[in-house]
């Protein structure tokens, strides 16, 4: 028998209208009814075009917004049970796009002690954890720099070191990458695959980056709201018509597979990486 996975997100028709934040506020649903649950140590990626929801979604999974209807459990716990918020933001923590928002301290080590000092810990507790946090994501030697002055990236990696700190049960990033250059975006994506391999932490990651969503074990498609495509990457990429019709492309190499398919030649769908098409490819020519 297969294991079952605890459950650290699951969410029962989530929805989320804004107007009922304003009633100025027009226009649909935010989110229109997502049911999905998240097992321990998953790898996932969020993708959608601009305004399909994925924001909003991640908000929800922090009790940073709260469901208009319907359910969303963090570990267990109802986001809208006021008693446990601060354990939902602890379990499920979250790193956004600019890391300059994000500073909170005047160094590195303090801007890390940030999280953990809220949460109410013993001194030489949290100075343990902000040790291992720095150097989890390779930044102990920059503890009693100015973060101001680092790169985006050694800025984002010291976010996530903050979020690690309050050991959570699960990483929530929001386009974490997206404003950093191809270099410093590698760098962030490793750091987070390695924490989900090494630490078994579920992370979702939000991205615009076909390439990167190619990374996780596990990729949501939203539109309007709503979950269109939901399995992993190899699946979810070989359905290349639906993934435009939806304006969002496929990894390059997908896309050029399935161009070659087109063509006539007779090569696997789905195909992800340089790796998988090189052996494709041998495969191919081999055959004839
Ligand atoms: N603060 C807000 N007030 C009013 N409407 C909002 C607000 N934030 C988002 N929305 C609306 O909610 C919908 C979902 O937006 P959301 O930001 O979740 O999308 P997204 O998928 O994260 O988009 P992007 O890729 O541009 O970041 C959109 O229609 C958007 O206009
Ligand atoms: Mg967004």
């Amino acid at each position: 028998m297969v294991a079952q996975l605890r459950k650290i997100i699951e969410t029962y028709g989530a929805e989320f209208s804004y107007s009922t934040l304003d009633p100025f506020i027009q226009g649909p649903k935010a989110l229109d009814g997502i049911s999905l649950q998240i097992g321990k140590g998953e790898l996932v990626a969020i993708v959608g075009g601009n305004g399909s929801g994925k924001t909003t979604f991640a908000r929800l999974l922090n009790a940073l917004l709260l469901p208009t209807s319907g359910t969303v459990y963090i570990d267990g716990v109802d986001t809208k049970d006021k008693d446990h918020l601060w354990e939902v933001r602890r379990v499920a923590g979250m790193v956004f796009q600019n890391p300059d928002n994000q500073i909170v301290g005047t160094t590195v080590e303090e801007d890390v002690a940030f999280g953990p000092e809220n949460l109410g810990l013993e001194p030489e507790i949290i100075s343990t954890r902000v040790r291992n946090a720095l150097r989890e994501v390779g930044m102990a030697k920059h503890a009693d720099a100015a973060p101001h002055l680092l790169s985006g990236g050694q800025k984002q990696r010291v976010s996530v070191a903050g979020i690690i700190a309050m050991k959570p049960e699960c990483i929530i990033l929001d386009e974490a990458t997206a404003l950093l250059d191809p270099a410093a975006r590698k760098e962030v994506m490793d750091l987070i695959c390695r924490i989900n391999r090494e630490e078994g932490i579920t992370v979702l990651y939000i991205t615009h980056s076909m390439e990167e969503a190619g990374l996780a074990e596990r990729v949501l498609v939203l539109d309007a709201g709503c979950v269109v495509l939901d399995g992993v990457p190899s699946e979810v990429f070989s359905q290349v018509s639906r993934i435009r019709e939806l304006g969002l492309s496929v990894p390059q190499v997908t896309e050029l597979f399935d161009q070659l398919r087109q063509e006539g030649f007779d090569l696997p769908e789905g195909v992800l990486d340089e790796d998988e098409a090189l052996a494709a490819l041998m495969g191919e020519m081999y055959a004839e």
